[in-house]
């Protein structure tokens, strides 16, 4: 009697966990689309306009896109993470975190939470704007392949946002260029429901909904 009342409560947790491992896409490979990246760049974690191209040529060659990337192509053996490949040599530690630059483990420059990872790419733009002028020479990727015209990197991607207050923000001068897109039709659903558009090309990850 006491096990047949258990049995379905037990099937349920079972399923519930299973459910929950299934939705949680703990350390899984996920490919942030590229235009979302754009955009998110530019509307949430406010990088200049004038370096969305840059930076999306720059997380092409780097990460191909992939957030969980780890590289491993270093001659000193130290090891790059995450969409920005920030390398574990200064910047991430394998430990608490508390010991790198930017307090910061490198495993949590490879979930699908990217705030941490742009906070620290800003700081190494940063220093290296500092030490060289120009903070993009930081990444390899970049001095080879994005030192020349980027445009075509986000040329197909809608980057203007559907939030009021973004009519002044600094993506004005991309709307200069596409004065037609002004034109479109408002779709009342799209600021509604924004929060829940996936980043992510391939699964649906739950656990951003928490977000
Ligand atoms: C992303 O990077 C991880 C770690 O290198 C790798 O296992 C995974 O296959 C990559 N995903 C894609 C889509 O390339
Ligand atoms: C671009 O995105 C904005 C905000 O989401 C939307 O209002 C507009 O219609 C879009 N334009 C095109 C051409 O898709
Ligand atoms: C946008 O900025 C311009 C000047 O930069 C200002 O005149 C205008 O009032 C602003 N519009 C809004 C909606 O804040």
């Amino acid at each position: 009697m006491f096990s047949s009342a258990t049995s379905p409560l037990f099937t349920t947790s079972v399923l519930m966990v299973f459910m929950a491992s299934w939705c949680v896409p703990a350390g899984r490979a996920q490919t942030y689309d590229r235009c979302q990246l754009a955009r998110d760049l530019l509307h949430k974690y406010k990088l200049p306009a004038n370096q969305i191209s840059q930076w999306i040529c720059l997380v092409r060659w780097e990460s191909n896109f992939n957030t969980s990337a780890i590289g491993s192509l270093n001659s000193d053996g130290s090891l790059d993470h995450g969409l920005f490949q920030i390398s574990d040599l200064f910047w991430c530690d394998h430990q608490q975190g508390m010991d790198s630059a930017c307090g910061l483990t490198c495993e949590s420059l490879r979930n699908e939470d990217i705030k941490d990872d742009v906070i620290c790419a800003k700081r190494i733009f940063r220093q290296h704007q500092h030490l060289t002028g120009n903070g993009f020479n930081a990444w390899v990727a970049w001095r080879l392949h994005c030192q020349g015209d980027t445009d075509s990197y986000t040329a197909d991607c809608n980057t203007s946002s559907s939030s009021p207050s973004a009519a002044n923000d600094s993506s004005g001068a991309d709307r200069e260029r596409k004065p037609q897109l002004a034109a479109q039709p408002e779709n009342p659903q799209q600021s509604n429901s924004n929060w829940l558009w996936s980043p992510f090309s391939q699964a649906f990850p739950t656990g951003w909904l928490f977000f």
